[in-house]
């Protein structure tokens, strides 16, 4: 397998300049200045095989950004070693860039004055483009992404989902090999965000690209990634397969009942920990190692209408390790 992304023991710190609040504090400050050093970064590492799409998920200052940034040779970081397609990327070549896509959903590249059609223009001149390939590409994506009705129109005027799916065709219009996406859905409705989606996995399995995909919102990554990268405070907590995930971290399992007589909370208490109880439905979290025992005592004793044994939804779990993790 061809390694396209290699991340060894990256490191990034900031120095920021700290001051106390209030006017004497600032005052002082411009004598003297105490700096404090953030590590926003502490030696992570992994890689990605072309065609992988993995979703870097990480709670707020959990160095996510961060680390695209470095990735796509914005930022240099401070130490360790990234190749990407073989370039370094903070050397920033032509044939580097020329290659990569990078979309922020926090930030626009479009021009915000001008028709989005403007700022593709430029892109199309700016990636060196043939007439041909512009054509086509923009005319594959503006249908697939249905902007072409919002092409000639300023892109201050647009609502947000309008402009994250321009921001999309501006981003992958030279076709690039490698696309590091930072939360390409925020702040847009739950069609819009499946629109997203469905498009970047698309585009991931057609063009054979390899993919990185932060988010917020598992719903995102759940259905289009098979592997997370979890970082936390600069590190990475957990890489693998979500299954593995689950595994690994979901202590329970979760059984959903339809009853047909009511039965006392205390009752079902002593089969699992009650998690809703609004008869006829209950919900028990049991441990996972005993949860076909417990489904077939819940069964032998109370007659039901419906049972199921599910895996807690990989959001909870995910919540559960960062706030053990924020208590550390
Ligand atoms: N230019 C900068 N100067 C100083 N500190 C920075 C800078 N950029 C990021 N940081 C700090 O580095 C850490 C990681 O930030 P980063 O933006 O990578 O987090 P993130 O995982 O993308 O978070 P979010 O989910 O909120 O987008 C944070 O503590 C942040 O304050
Ligand atoms: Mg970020």
């Amino acid at each position: 397998m061809e390694r396209v992304v290699i991340v060894e023991k990256l490191k990034k710190n900031f120095r920021v300049r700290e001051k106390d609040a209030g006017l004497l504090a600032s005052f002082k400050s411009l004598v003297s200045s105490s700096y404090k050093n953030i590590n926003a970064l502490k030696s992570i590492s992994f890689s990605l095989n072309k065609g992988e799409m993995v979703g870097f998920i990480g709670p707020n200052g959990a160095g996510k950004t961060t680390t695209l940034k470095i990735l796509s040779g914005i930022l240099y970081p401070t130490s360790g070693f990234v190749q990407v397609m073989g370039f370094t990327p903070w050397e920033r070549k032509y044939d580097y860039l020329n290659q990569l896509g990078l979309i922020m959903g926090q930030k626009n590249q479009l021009w915000w004055d001008l028709p989005a059609i403007d700022s593709l223009e430029l892109n199309r001149a700016i990636y060196n483009l043939s007439d041909k390939k512009y054509k086509k590409n923009l005319q594959e994506l503006t249908e697939i992404l249905d902007v072409a009705d919002i092409l000639r129109r300023p892109v201050r005027h647009l609502s947000l989902g309008q402009r994250m799916r321009l921001e999309l065709v501006a981003g992958l219009l030279h076709s690039p090999q490698v696309v590091f996406l930072d939360e390409p859905t925020v702040g847009l409705d739950v069609v819009a965000q499946a629109k997203i989606r469905e498009f970047i996995k698309e585009y991931n399995k057609n063009h054979e690209a390899t993919v990185i995909l932060t988010s917020h919102n598992m719903n995102d990554l759940l259905g289009i990634v098979d592997r997370v990268i979890i970082i936390d405070k600069g590190s990475i907590f957990f890489d693998g397969k979500l299954e593995s995930l689950v595994k690994k971290y979901a202590l329970n399992k979760i059984i959903t009942a339809t009853l047909i007589n009511p039965v006392r909370r205390e009752d079902l208490e002593k089969i699992g920990s009650v998690v809703e109880y609004e008869f006829p439905k209950v919900v028990l979290a049991v441990k996972r190692t005993v949860a076909t025992l417990a489904a077939s005592e819940l069964l032998q004793n109370y007659p039901v209408s419906d049972l199921n044994i599910e895996e807690v939804p990989v959001e909870q779990i995910i919540v559960q390790i960062f706030q053990a993790n924020a208590e550390k």
